[in-house]
């Protein structure tokens, strides 16, 4: 049994947990940043990476005396090196140096989409590889093939927005609060998804991408019109979201043999999403995980858990690995119009 702390702070949620390699979450703090990006309707790196080194420390000093764990006992430190905000990234990977350099213990720097991808496994003792997933968070909506640890394959990204973001930003058009994805499915309860006509952007398309913009600019409109109640342009955005995620994995899904259908990232904490994908998969014959919400949305026990999951197999790093802004899953995948451009 390995003991892996993880860290976390490429976004704006600083976070630390400790995760055996038997899956059980010791303890675990994430403390997020609404409050201070809520005026700017988004999140600001500067304030972010400031925010980090602040509370990081705290919640790492707080898990350790929660599970009454000093560093001696750590196997490894596993740190997000990347993608996201290059500020934010330094601190936790910072942090993870500092730490595995005093215990002397090794570091494992994870990709914070490899965190989100492997999530699924934490949760679902029986999730073996290969599995399709569904990576939906407020930078990436990917779908991959995944074969293994440090396997995978992209079948299909956003050619403009992300799915989080989509919802980030309808939220911003729509008056509430940041983040969007929580107060769109709050306020979609009581709306009538189908009252305003929305396009489902590359529905049922021959190429296998994603994409939000045109979908975001009619809700604009929808809004502007002032004719339609905000509770039924929030619903019939989110099943128009929902839709444009069923119908590109149902694609993926059909020229796939991989026995299970994964969803991760924060947007897979939404209800509907994660209803409609339980369907498909019903549909398609195929086992179907998605984790808990809370361990969809940024955290740090993914990170100890992607950490575990390569320390099984010897994949530590070296003191000097570099923070990435950038840094595909799939090194390989060719670039698509627009995408990659936000981390
Ligand atoms: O995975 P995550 O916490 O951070 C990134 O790595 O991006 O995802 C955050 C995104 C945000 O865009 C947020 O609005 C969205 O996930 N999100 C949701 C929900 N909870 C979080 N979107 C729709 N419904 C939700 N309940
Ligand atoms: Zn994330």
């Amino acid at each position: 049994m390995a003991l892996i702390l993880g860290l976390e702070s490429s976004c704006d949620d600083s976070a630390a947990a400790l995760v055996t390699s038997d899956r059980r979450i010791l303890a675990q703090a994430v403390v997020g940043q609404d409050a201070a990006h809520r005026p700017y309707g988004g999140v600001v790196p500067e304030i972010a990476a400031r925010a980090h080194v602040e509370r990081l420390p705290g919640l790492i000093r707080q898990v350790m005396a929660e599970a009454g764990v000093v560093p001696s006992d750590l196997d490894a430190i596993g740190a997000t090196a990347g993608p996201g905000l290059i500020g934010g990234v330094m601190v936790a990977l910072l942090a993870g140096k500092g730490l595995a350099l005093a215990a002397g213990k090794p570091l494992i720097t994870v990709n914070h989409l490899e965190g989100h991808a492997l999530s699924p496994r934490l949760a679902d003792t029986g999730l073996g590889f290969p599995y399709l997933l569904l990576l939906v968070s407020g930078g990436h909506c990917q779908l991959l093939l995944v074969g293994g640890v440090g396997q995978y394959r992209r079948l299909a990204t956003t050619i403009d927005d992300a799915a989080g973001e989509a919802f980030d930003k309808a939220a911003k058009m729509l008056g509430l609060t940041y983040p969007g994805g929580p107060a769109i499915e709050a306020l979609a309860a009581s709306g009538d998804p189908r009252a305003v006509p929305l396009p489902r952007p590359l529905l049922g398309s021959d190429e296998p991408h994603f994409s939000f913009a045109g979908l975001k600019s009619a809700v604009q409109r929808a809004v502007a019109t002032g004719a339609h109640r905000p509770e039924d342009i929030a619903a019939s955005f989110q099943q128009a979201v929902v839709d444009c995620l069923v119908d590109r994995t149902a694609r993926a899904l059909a020229s796939s043999d991989a026995p299970t259908l994964v969803v991760a990232g924060g947007v897979a904490a939404n209800g509907a999403v994660r209803t409609a994908l339980a369907e498909l998969a019903q549909r398609s014959s195929r086992r179907y995980s998605v984790p808990p919400g809370w361990l969809c949305t940024d955290n740090a026990a993914m990170i100890g858990w992607a950490g575990a999951e390569r320390f099984a197999l010897g994949l530590v790093d070296r003191l000097d690995a570099p923070a990435r802004a950038r840094w595909p899953l799939d090194e390989r995948a060719e670039p698509v119009r627009g995408a990659g451009v936000k981390a």
